[in-house]
């Protein structure tokens, strides 16, 4: 999961590939590159580590050239190292290319170019393929492209060029994103929408098996199977600009945070008929007739949106009566679920590009199953291979953590369960029209809490030196938890454990000590007793207890060392606030402790291998 971006026009490319790949370094950071052609010659300039050191690089040794393509890595097949970093070329330098994805049978393809005495500079699966590619040149670069990627096996996008054919680049989508920017005298390429969107808005979104070939002045796209010519939608992107960087905050997360009313608010928009006082979802493929016949709902996820599921779950069969499964994508995908024609598939993607995700979108349809999907974008894989999308209108979330796609995804699965429960005639006309009146009320309370969260900042200091910490509670507030803990983990490093509050007793309270940190979830009123008590038994060994609960339960107080107090709405929809605390006791965590909030080690945004 690498990004991309390519260029071709007429004014210098260095600084149009160095900034798109400054957009795309939440793809991937650990190294950069790129390649510029004059017209006569490609130069590439490429190293380990940010986008920060290319570009020291390219103030000693800039490149001139109206054409070029660009990559920042994560790491698959090779250490992060200057050689293993893209742009990468032919023994000649005549060809250059960027890959993002998995070429599963290069070590095959290997093989036989070492056999042909090819030798080669990096450990990269991508190697091969700019060999393949100088082995199967005669003249015509797209040729020779389409020769080449017939012989690929795994999952790929791909960004070419050629000494010999300056004015074009080639571009190659298969089940990896890539975008085409369309300009005036100028054209793109890129592995996401923001790395271009200062330059232009109108972007076609490649299929699988698409091929661009870009002059400066032309975008045609083919099929790379028969060549025929295809025709893709020139989508117009509506975002600002600034809604695509930081805005002013310190880090993407915190900004990102901070949208989630906006976020909220326009994920409700056009969802809800203010005439009827209904759930609506306009263009839903999904008839109530089909929806009486589902017996079975799976959701299935990665991650924070896997999270996300887990309170889908509990949504779905409180209001529907539904029984729903909720499967990690890289479990489902493998361990033959027993899904039928008469279940609903949901996938949840904030990126819609996940590997894992999408193949198991693949497994449910393959089975008869009809598939759902909550992602957050509309052009994504996932989004174009379900049968129906219910979208979230985040806008683009770039910080690694996910923050505002989780709170719009809960919102998305309110709505559906609503949405579902009203063409059951499961709910009675009140219970509907209280649960929208509180649907509507949500984004409004995140600001509220927004708005006094000084407090938790200090908190957030407090635990800085912390080794472990403990995430408690039940039913609801235990999905939570877990959500909790995976932010503070993946950004401040500290290890943490989210744990169903009357499971302690059965192993873990063993690790509680004197001066445990442990924050507690309690917002369930029908769980609030049963909580007190896990409470007390984790002060009774020493625990600092941090509770989060509802204004309304200010008792609380007696019980823990800390509170932290948030708006009352109805029980089912408390993730949604309960949450906002969590995602900022880890932001204001990982800054004590100067940690890079919005790239976490190790990680990446967008997790397009498996
Ligand atoms: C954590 C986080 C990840 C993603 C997961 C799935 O903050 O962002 O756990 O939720 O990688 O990603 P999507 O939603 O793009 O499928």
């Amino acid at each position: 999961m690498c990004g991309i971006i390519g260029y071709i026009g007429n004014r210098q490319a260095q600084s149009i590939l160095t900034n798109g790949l400054r957009k795309l370094e939440y793809r991937g950071y650990d190294s950069a590159g790129i390649a510029v052609s004059d017209g006569t010659s490609i130069a590439v300039r490429k190293a380990k580590g940010r986008i920060d050191v290319l570009e020291q690089q390219l103030e000693q040794s800039s490149v001139q050239g109206q054409l070029g393509i660009g990559h920042t890595r994560w790491a698959t097949h090779g250490r992060p190292s200057d050689e293993n970093s893209h742009p990468h070329f032919d023994q000649e330098g005549i060809f250059s290319i960027v890959h993002n994805g998995i070429i599963e049978n290069y070590l095959e393809l290997k093989q036989d170019l070492l056999e042909q005495g090819v030798s080669f500079t990096s450990e990269t699966d991508t190697e091969v393929i700019v060999h393949l590619l100088a082995r199967a040149y005669e003249g015509d670069l797209v040729t020779a492209v389409r020769t080449v990627v017939k012989q690929l096996r795994g999952a790929f996008a791909l960004a070419v060029m050629c000494e010999h054919e300056p004015d074009k680049l080639v571009a190659v989508r298969y089940a990896s994103p890539l975008i085409i920017g369309v300009g005036q005298g100028e054209n793109f390429i890129a592995s996401d929408i923001p790395a271009i969107l200062e330059h232009t808005r109108d972007v076609f979104v490649l299929d699988d098996g698409d091929m661009a070939i870009l002059t400066k002045d032309r975008v045609s796209l083919h099929s790379m199977e028969t060549d025929e010519p295809v025709v893709r939608e020139l989508v117009r992107i509506e975002w600002d600009k600034e809604q695509a960087e930081k805005d002013g905050y310190e880090h993407y997360m915190l900004k990102e945070i901070y949208e989630q009313p906006r976020a909220l608010r326009n994920t409700l928009v056009g969802r809800v008929d203010e005439r009827t006082q209904k759930v609506a979802f306009p263009g839903l493929n999904l008839t109530p007739q089909a929806i009486t016949g589902i017996d079975k709902i799976f959701i299935v996820a990665c991650g924070t949106a896997y999270h996300a599921g887990l309170v889908g779950k509990y949504v779905i069969e409180s209001l529907t009566q539904i029984p729903v499964e909720v499967d990690v994508a890289s479990e489902f995908r493998y361990r033959r679920p027993l899904v039928g024609k008469n279940s609903l598939t949901i996938v949840v993607s904030q990126s819609g590009e996940t590997a894992d995700t999408l193949a198991a979108l693949r497994e449910a349809k393959r089975r008869g199953s009809t598939v759902l999907a909550i992602t957050n974008v509309v052009g994504s894989s996932i989004a174009r291979e379900a049968d129906d999308v219910v979208a979230t209108i985040a806008g683009p979330e770039i910080a690694v953590a996910s923050t505002k796609a989780y709170t719009s995804q809960l919102l998305a699965f309110y709505l559906f369960a609503v949405y579902l429960a009203q063409e059951k005639l499961a709910l009675s006309e009140q219970e509907r029209k209280q649960l929208i009146q509180a649907l509507k009320q949500l984004p409004e309370q995140v600001e509220n809490i927004l708005d006094n969260a000084d407090h938790i900042r200090s908190f957030a200091e407090s635990i800085r030196h912390e080794k472990n910490l403990f995430f408690i509670g039940r039913g609801l507030d235990y999905a939570v938890a877990l959500e909790g803990s995976l932010k503070l983990k993946e950004i401040s490093y500290i290890h943490s454990e989210a744990y169903a509050a009357g499971e302690l007793k059965h192993g873990t309270l063993a690790l509680i000590e004197e001066g445990t940190q442990v924050i507690a979830l309690v917002t369930q009123a029908e769980l609030f007793e049963k909580m007190i008590s896990n409470i007390t038994e984790v002060k009774a060994r020493g625990a600092h207890v941090l509770g989060i609960t509802l204004e309304e339960n200010i008792e609380l107080h007696r019980s823990v060392d800390e509170v932290c107090l948030i708006p009352a709405t109805e029980p089912l929809f408390t993730p949604i606030l309960s949450v906002i605390p969590l995602q900022l006791i880890s932001y204001y965590t990982s800054l004590a402790l100067g940690n890079d909030v919005d790239r976490p080690r190790n990680l990446a945004k967008s997790v397009t291998v498996e």
